[in-house]
Parts: structure tokens; sequence; C-alpha cells
């Protein structure tokens, strides 16, 4: 995991020069959202990769902030003494096992939008027992698009390079009629992501004792000013000290500064189901709540490991999926002050639904939660 800052660093050197990140602008005013993504990968953490910041006025953003998947892991513990207790869960070693689909240019009525999906089947042999894990990016660059389904890239089987895209309810379950609830709506500028994967094999079975399926990310800033202070929860929490968050939930993050400051607030909810004999996933049979945890990446002050526990009871046999899709729940403003001009950028990160937004990147995934 380490060895692959050296090339972060490299790569989204953006304020000189960004070669190799490619940036997809959302909205042409003062408001604008740009998105990135690297063009060449090698590993889950660069093939998932994303980095989103504002950009009014410029062609790619001053600060921005990056996000990646950094590996999975199987829990075997409650969700306070998760990082004692976990095995992590290996890329699988099969062919063709990394798949991702970037596209600058989609379209959905009227709105247009980019999205990266990137994904990797985990565990030893997952044609008899092992997972498939992925993440959605999208930026939505015009227009608005209402929709209660997001897409995936989803492999035709281990080994296979073909692939093909399902959608999953994103929505939270009508208990009422069992049907996916109600549409979310995305604008230019939004930017959101998901986490999705399913149980894979002939012989599916967790070991013994799993608690939960962890999903590892890394969110890190990029030329913020030194200003910028990390806290969670709105403001009542921080990475340590007197009020350390320790191992409690995480509901948002913030980064504030005296002229910047960015707020990502997290869904508490994602969606379990099954996959049909179709391939496809079936409205889903609960809505349920997430566990998500921060940690401090050592020796990067600059970034934390953000940690999204799934439970594994609803991953018990073979063609079980979860969702996790959050939705714009909060718009977090971003001003950037400037010499004359005052530049004000909308994020909203948040689930997306179908098609919308700027993809960027999924990920895929190499493998390896957590380090203690
Ligand atoms: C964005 O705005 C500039 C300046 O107003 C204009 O010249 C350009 O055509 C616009 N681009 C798009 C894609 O609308
Ligand atoms: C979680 O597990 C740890 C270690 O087994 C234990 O000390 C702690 O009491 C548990 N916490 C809860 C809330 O069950
Ligand atoms: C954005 O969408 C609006 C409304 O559909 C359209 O008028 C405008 O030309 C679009 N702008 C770009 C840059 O595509
Ligand atoms: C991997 O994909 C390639 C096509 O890109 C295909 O020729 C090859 O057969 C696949 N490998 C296996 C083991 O199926
Ligand atoms: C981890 O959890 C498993 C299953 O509950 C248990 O058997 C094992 O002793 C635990 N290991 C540690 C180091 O706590």
């Amino acid at each position: 995991m380490k060895s692959a800052t050296s090339r972060v660093v490299l790569l989204l050197s953006v304020a000189g020069s960004a070669n190799a990140l490619d940036w997809v602008k959302a909205g042409n005013d003062s408001k604008s959202m740009c998105a990135g993504v690297e063009t060449v990968c090698s590993n889950a953490a660069s093939c998932t990769r994303v980095a989103f910041g504002p950009c009014g006025g410029v062609a790619s953003p001053e600060f921005y902030l990056q996000q990646e998947v950094q590996g999975f892991a199987l829990i075997m513990a409650n969700d306070s003494a998760y990082m004692t207790n976990f095995s992590e869960l290996s890329a699988s070693v099969i062919a063709n096992n990394t798949y991702r689909a970037i596209d600058g240019d989609l379209t959905l009525g009227d709105a247009t939008y980019a999205r990266i999906t990137a994904g990797q089947y985990v565990g030893g042999d997952p044609s008899v027992s092992g997972g498939y894990i992925g993440m959605a990016s999208y930026l939505l660059k015009n227009g608005t698009i209402s929709t209660n389904v997001n897409d995936f890239l989803v492999p035709d089987g281990p080994e296979l390079s073909t692939t093909k895209t399902k959608s999953a309810c994103i929505s939270e379950l009508d208990t009422a009629t069992s049907t996916c609830g109600a549409a979310l709506t995305y604008k230019t500028g939004d930017f959101k992501f998901s986490l999705f994967g399913f149980t894979t094999g002939s012989s599916f079975v967790l070991p013994n004792g799993v608690t939960y399926l962890g999903i590892r990310t890394k969110l890190t800033k990029k030329n913020f000013p030194a200003d910028v202070e990390v806290t969670f929860n709105g403001k009542a929490k921080k990475l340590d000290g007197s009020t350390a968050i320790g191992t409690s939930d995480v509901t948002s993050v913030e980064l504030a500064g005296t002229s910047r400051s960015l707020t990502i607030n997290f869904p508490q909810k994602y969606n379990v189901g099954s996959i049909g004999d179709d391939g496809e996933a079936s409205t889903p049979t609960a809505t349920k709540d997430v566990k998500i945890k921060v940690a401090a990446v050592d020796g990067d002050a600059d970034s934390i490991y953000v940690d999204y526990l799934f439970d594994a009871a609803d991953l018990q046999a073979a063609g079980k999926y979860f969702v996790y899709d959050p939705t714009v729940s909060e718009v977090a403003t971003v001003s950037t002050a400037t010499a004359s001009t005052t530049k004000n950028a909308v994020i909203s990160e948040a689930a997306l639904a179908r098609p919308a937004l700027l993809a960027l990147g999924m990920g895929v995934a190499a493998a390896l939660l957590h380090q203690p």
C-alpha cells in the first residue's frame, strides 16, 4: 500500500503539470466542479483513484480531494474492535482480474455525465468461493438526472475479459410495497461514488466468526491551505486528542480553513439483495445501516482511511450483493478567495444513480485492508 504513495504524488501533482490525470469539468461558471482519473493504472489503489475539487473559472482545481480503494477485509470482531481482528481479502490471482471502464461523455435524457467504474474478484478461487468488489464514481457534467438505480460494471465471470453493465437499486427499499424507493435527483456539478460487491462460487462459504466485510478507502487532501483542519461529525470530533473519534461511527468529514472549507456527508444506509439467475440485481431485500470509521494513515498527515463495514449476515451464500451509494444529503461549499474574485463550488458526494455523473474511476482492488 505504501508503495503506491510516491506514484500518487507523481501522477497527481496537478497544480504544476497534470500529465497523467485527465480532468473532466462539470458546469461552466464560478461553481464548476472537476474530477480527474489516472489514465494508466496498475493496482486497486491507482485504478480506483479519483480526484475531485472545485474549478470555477479554471481548467483544473487548485486544491482537491483524492479518493481510492485500498483493500478489503473479512472482520472477525465487533465494530469497536474491528481493527484488531481481521484478515485481508486478497485479489484473486486469476486471469484478467482488473476491470475498469472510463466514460467521459455519457448521456441520459438531456443530461451528460462522466463515469469511472472498476472492480476485482477477491478470494482464492472466486468460481468456488469468493466475491467481486467494485466502486463507481460519477460527475454530472450538465443537466439533471433523477433515478433510483445505479449502473455497475460487472465481469461475465472469473477470468473473462468481457463485462456487462448491471443496475442496482440505490434508493432505500420501500418496505410497504417491497419496491425500490423514490428517485434521487442529481444536478450539474454533483460528484458521487458507490461501493458494491457480491458473493460468488459453487460452494461459497464465509469463514466462521466473520462479522463484517470491510472496504478501506483513503481520502487525501491535495494542495489545501495549511490552515485547513480535518474534523468529523459536525466538527465535534478529531482524529486524535481529547475529542478523538476512535472507532465511533462517522457521519461527516469537514475540511475547514479560514478561506476554504468542504464537507462530505456519509449517508448511513445501504441495500442488500440477491443476484438473479439472469445476473441482474433483484429488488433489495433490505436497507441496512452501514458502519463508517476513520483512522490515521501512518506517516501521511494529509490522508485518512475511511472504512466501510457491511454486515456479514447478509452475505452467507453465493449471489448476494450489497450496494452503498451515498445519497446527496448535503451540499458542501468550497470558497476560494483569490485576489479579486471568490469562487464557489458545490460538491455533493453521493451515491449516484444510474447514470449520472462523472465517472471516474472505479475501483478495483487489490487488496489489502487494514494494517493496525
Ligand atoms: C464556457 O464559457 C465560456 C465563456 O463564457 C464560453 O466561451 C464557452 O463556450 C463555454 N463553454 C461551454 C461548453 O459552454
Ligand atoms: C467489542 O469487542 C471487544 C473485544 O472483544 C470488547 O472488549 C468490547 O466490549 C466489545 N464491544 C461491544 C460494544 O460489544
Ligand atoms: C447544458 O444543458 C442545457 C439544458 O439542456 C443546454 O441548454 C446547454 O446547452 C447545455 N450546455 C452544455 C455545455 O452542454
Ligand atoms: C483473458 O482475456 C483475453 C482477452 O482479453 C482472452 O483472450 C483470454 O482467454 C482471457 N483469459 C482467460 C484465462 O480466459
Ligand atoms: C478473532 O475472531 C475469531 C472469531 O471470533 C476468534 O476465534 C479469534 O480468537 C479472534 N482473534 C483475536 C486475535 O482476537
